[in-house]
């Protein structure tokens, strides 16, 4: 009979993950962190051992979200007599730890975005009940460099973070404050992390920044030469073998380079796909939010990276009701959207956060009104998704196979241009590129027929 320690038997580990793409990145690693302490991932917080909250801060109902889940954690942890470690991570832990402590005594620890190298042992001092509990200060590099170099990929698309934080200081956005200052990642280490993938079976891969096309740095030294873009990054991950795709995301209009422009032409691994917020189509709005950038200079933008590459397909954020936003602005965010023609587009109503610029501005729009153009906005955004969805009905794409769909055959797949469709094939081409007729399109998805024949041949 093997006697079991409390070393070798696993523990029970649930992260939640809320906001965005940078944040699954994070609880992806977080796992990594944790996996050699004998931490499996689990589905559900009851009876974990340990509980992490990834958390999200951009608007208040995220924020919200964060206390009551953490209520609902507290009756488990009561249920499980107290054997339960609580953690909460990511950008509202950097904005209120001490209020999370406070309001939550069921927490047992808090960590910023720039912390997470530091979870295993903040996890056993938590257990003896020992030392700090709340660990938020800025440590970009040294987290990447601390973090396990080897990652387990989950699929044959991953996420690769290369930039963190911002300087832009938009007034509306908590980020710069929760992610602190733009740092790059240096060439060697992201191109170690892309390798890695792909010896995995990693054909796509999505690099991360809050602002990632503000991404520069140091040629490898056998290359030489000047500083590189993300254009120069993208060319150069292309050539790993195994990496068929490349996507990045989110970008800023202000840095939106020639040589970027320049990547999706001449780069056909870079997908074509470009998520550009432009938050608002009236430039006085643009101003007061300190965008950095006009209404015109953003389509002139979109000018140059269609000339560069014809079937982009576009998205972007905006947000409705920035204080002072006067009828007039909105049909002139209106007015930009019927001009541009999205692929796809998210859009909120302005939420005021403590401590950013624009909480304090005058002229807040009333609920109502942003509720109404809320509305418009969406119904418009939805009008374009389908059309453009649609427009893809009777071509043969490349699809990559990313796993099993619902029903028994079915698989699911991306399209160049990150529209989700479904198919039935077999399950051995999970991870491969391969053709498929488009024969229908809804607001969310295609169908698609895959070419049985092609595989034959
Ligand atoms: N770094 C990205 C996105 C950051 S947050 C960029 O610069 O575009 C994602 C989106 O949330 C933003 O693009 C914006 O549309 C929205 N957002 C940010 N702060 C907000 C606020 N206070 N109220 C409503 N929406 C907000
Ligand atoms: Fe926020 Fe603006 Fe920075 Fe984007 S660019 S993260 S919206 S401050
Ligand atoms: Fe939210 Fe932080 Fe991302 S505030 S959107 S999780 S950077």
């Amino acid at each position: 009979m093997s006697v079991q320690t409390s070393q070798n038997t696993p523990k029970r580990l649930f992260i939640k993950t809320y906001g965005c793409q940078m944040n699954v990145y994070d609880s992806e690693r977080m796992r990594d962190v944790l996996r050699p302490l004998g931490y499996q991932p689990v589905d559900t917080a009851e009876n974990a051992d340990l509980v992490v909250l990834n958390t999200c801060h951009i608007r208040e109902k995220a924020t919200e979200k964060v206390y009551s889940e953490l209520g609902q954690i507290k009756k488990m942890k009561e249920a499980a007599g107290g054997k339960m470690t609580v953690a909460v991570a990511g950008c509202v832990a950097q904005a209120e730890g001490a209020e999370i402590m406070r309001r939550q005594p069921a927490v047992d620890l808090v960590l910023g975005p720039q912390a997470y190298h530091k979870l295993p042992e903040m996890v056993a001092r938590a257990s003896r009940a020992v030392g700090e509990r709340l660990e938020t200060e800025f440590e970009t590099l040294e987290k990447f460099d601390a973090l396990p170099k080897a990652r387990e990929a989950d699929g044959p698309s991953a996420f690769l973070s290369v930039q963190e934080g911002c300087d832009k200081f938009c007034t509306f956005c908590v980020v710069p404050y929760t992610r602190g200052a733009e740092l790059s990642r240096p060439v060697d280490a992201i191109v170690a992390e892309a390798r890695s993938l792909a010896s995995q079976g990693v054909r796509e891969i999505t690099l991360l920044g809050q602002n990632v096309n503000a991404w520069h740095g140091a040629p490898p030294e056998i290359e030489g030469g000047n500083e590189w873009s993300l254009g120069q990054l993208a060319r150069h991950l292309s050539k790993i073998g195994g990496i068929e795709r490349i996507r990045y995301t989110t970008s800023h209009p202000r840095d939106m380079d020639d040589d970027l422009i320049a990547a999706h032409g001449d780069t056909p691994e870079l997908m074509p796909f470009l998520h550009l917020p432009v938050q608002s189509g009236s430039n006085r709005i643009l101003k007061a939010m300190n965008r950095d950038h006009t209404a015109e200079s953003y389509l002139d933008s979109l000018r140059r990276i269609r000339e560069a590459r014809p079937d982009i397909a576009l998205a972007s954020d905006f947000i409705v009701g920035f204080p002072g936003e006067s009828d007039q602005d909105f049909e002139d965010t209106m007015n930009l959207v019927r001009e541009v023609g999205y692929a796809i587009a998210y859009s909120f109503k302005y939420s005021p956060r403590p401590g950013t610029p624009a909480a304090d501005m005058f002229g807040h729009v009333p609920e109502e009104v942003k509720d109404e153009r809320l509305q418009r906005l969406q119904a418009l955004l939805r009008e374009q998704q389908g059309e453009f969805n649609a427009s893809k009905i009777g071509e043969t794409i490349p699809v990559l196979v990313t796993g099993k769909g619902r029903n028994p055959g079915q698989m699911h797949g991306r399209s160049p241009w990150m529209q989700a469709i479904h198919f039935d094939a077999p399950d051995h081409l999970i991870g491969q590129i391969v053709d498929v007729k488009v024969v229908g399109a809804t607001l969310n998805s295609l169908t698609g027929e895959y070419a049985t024949a092609v595989e034959a041949a």
